[in-house]
């Protein structure tokens, strides 16, 4: 169980349907100033940050894998969806946020 005073919370949609996913499974949300990337993965949702942390590029534009991990559309960077962790060994880890699923819809916690 995370520390929540750790963050702040932060409503996202009212529920996955109202994300949006397409084929990718991965969409963009706004979040106030901030722009973060949802994947579905089996089931599970992970949020995460939208800029590939080595160069930048839009992770929304790449893939999930079977192992779940996000795939970079430029240079195929892997990082978990779990923990952000560079998976393929180049060293530039993701920063991951938690989402929370609510009675009244999805939270992304952002530390304070
Ligand atoms: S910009 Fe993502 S791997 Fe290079």
């Amino acid at each position: 169980m995370m520390d929540s005073k750790l963050y702040q919370w932060h409503f996202v949609a009212e529920n996955e349907a109202s994300l949006g996913f397409g084929k990718y499974d991965m969409v963009q949300a706004e979040i106030g100033e901030k722009t973060i990337c949802i994947a579905r993965f089996k089931d599970q949702l992970f949020a995460f940050q939208s800029k590939c942390p080595h160069a930048g590029a839009k992770m929304v534009m790449g893939y999930i894998d079977a192992q779940g991990n996000a795939v970079c559309p430029l240079h195929r960077f892997k990082f978990s969806l779990k923990n952000g962790y560079n998976v393929t060994g180049e060293g530039y880890n993701m920063r991951t946020y938690p989402l929370e699923l609510r009675p009244d819809g999805i939270y992304v916690g952002f530390r304070q």
